[in-house]
């Protein structure tokens, strides 16, 4: 494909840690190929962190923002900088698509939900890896979109880019997922790996810390929190229910249930922190956390280490299993950047296949 005949898709980045930089390395990498494959040319028209942000009205390659060794105090060529909150660039930057990629607040979902909402109301598109506008306010983003015609996709909220939204979209038509299952926080799979393997529970924490898995308070992973999240965006996405965080049912976790329940595992058994999602006969959406043993048989039960995956239960299929190897900012790089191109493809890019 030409270049001049390349569809140009406007980006902007509200975000730029571990998987905004990520992201924009993977878009420096792949640029030659989308145009190639679907003759679609990205170009970055802004990017805000706290540290400060800027914008640039015809965009910049993402291998001249990357060359462009950007910091708050020095701008790509052309760009100017951009004083206002991650709203005011939601609803100004001018772009096709906002790429909302900023920490998550589990609690409240903000201010990211405030940045999805601004950006919809304007009439952009959105992906982002948040899980926090997913898990608090997906049905009233989903409505917002829809009323403006544009597109919410969010792949990486839930174990990185592994497709599990654009599985049931796109490859599981006239489905029903009527439940799911599993090991959703790797913080807790780590550490039960090593406590299995005769590691203390603390050096277990100190060394998932150091690989970067758990968050500062690994409270928040081992008590069940960061899983009940996911539960929720899964819940809430693909069971079309409206639950909250806070109406998961955690039993049974925190740091002191697991050397019980680990001495208590019968033989070949694996333990696993999993989330479970179940549609009841009444109708009703129930999402549990909770300390499971895991027999031989199961699909999930092998995974050690950082390994990860889930389980669907179909009307159409039975069971659907996804496994994840290591996950990371590349792997969730990568579900951003699948979500951009189905963005592209609904909205005349052409398709290579
Ligand atoms: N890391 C993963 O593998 C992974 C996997 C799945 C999902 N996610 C999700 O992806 C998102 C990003 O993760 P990350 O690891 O890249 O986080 P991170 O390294 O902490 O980066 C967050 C970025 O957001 C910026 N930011 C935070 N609040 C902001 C605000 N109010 N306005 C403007 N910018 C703001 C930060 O600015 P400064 O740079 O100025 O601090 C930083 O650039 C999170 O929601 C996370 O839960 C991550």
């Amino acid at each position: 494909v030409d270049k001049k005949d390349a569809k140009v898709l406007r980006l902007a980045l509200l975000g730029y840690g571990n998987v905004g930089r990520a992201f924009t390395a993977l878009a420096g990498e792949k640029d030659a190929e989308l145009q190639a494959r679907y003759g679609l040319r990205l170009v970055f028209t802004g990017v805000l962190r706290r540290g400060g942000g800027w914008r640039h009205p015809a965009g910049v390659a993402p291998a001249d923002l990357q060359a462009s060794g950007w910091t708050a105090s020095r701008l790509p060529a052309g760009a100017t900088a951009f004083a206002g909150d991650g709203a005011d660039f939601a609803a100004q930057c001018p772009a096709d698509v906002l790429i909302e990629l900023t920490t998550l607040e589990p609690l409240t979902g903000e201010p990211a939900t405030s940045h999805v909402r601004a950006a919809l109301a304007a009439g952009r598109h959105v992906v982002t890896a948040n899980k926090g506008p997913i898990a608090h306010a997906y049905r009233a983003l989903r409505a917002l979109a829809a009323e403006h015609g544009v597109a919410l996709r969010f792949e990486s909220t839930v174990l990185d880019g592994l497709p599990i939204f654009n599985l049931a979209e796109f490859t599981l038509p006239a489905t029903r997922i009527t439940g799911l299952r599993g090991p959703l926080n790797s913080t807790s799979n780590f550490v039960l790996d090593r406590m299995r393997m005769g590691w203390s529970q603390e050096r277990a924490i100190v060394e998932a810390r150091a690989l970067g898995i758990a968050e500062a308070n690994p409270a928040y992973d081992l008590d069940g929190w960061d899983a009940a999240v996911k539960a929720t965006v899964l819940a809430n996405v693909l069971l079309d229910t409206d639950l909250r965080p806070q109406d998961v049912a955690r039993e049974g976790l925190g740091a002191e249930a697991m050397q019980p329940a680990l001495a208590a595992l019968p033989e070949g058994y694996a333990l696993k922190q999993m989330v479970e999602v179940e549609r009841d006969a009444s109708g009703a959406v129930r999402a549990t956390v909770a300390l499971r043993a895991l027999p031989p048989g199961d699909p999930l039960a092998h995974l050690s280490g950082m390994e990860t995956g889930i389980l669907l239960h179909t009307d159409t299929m039975g069971n659907v299993t996804l496994l994840e190897g290591e996950g990371g900012p590349g792997q969730t790089a990568f579900g951003v950047l699948a979500d951009v191109i189905a963005i592209a493809r609904a909205h005349g890019v052409r398709s290579d296949r």
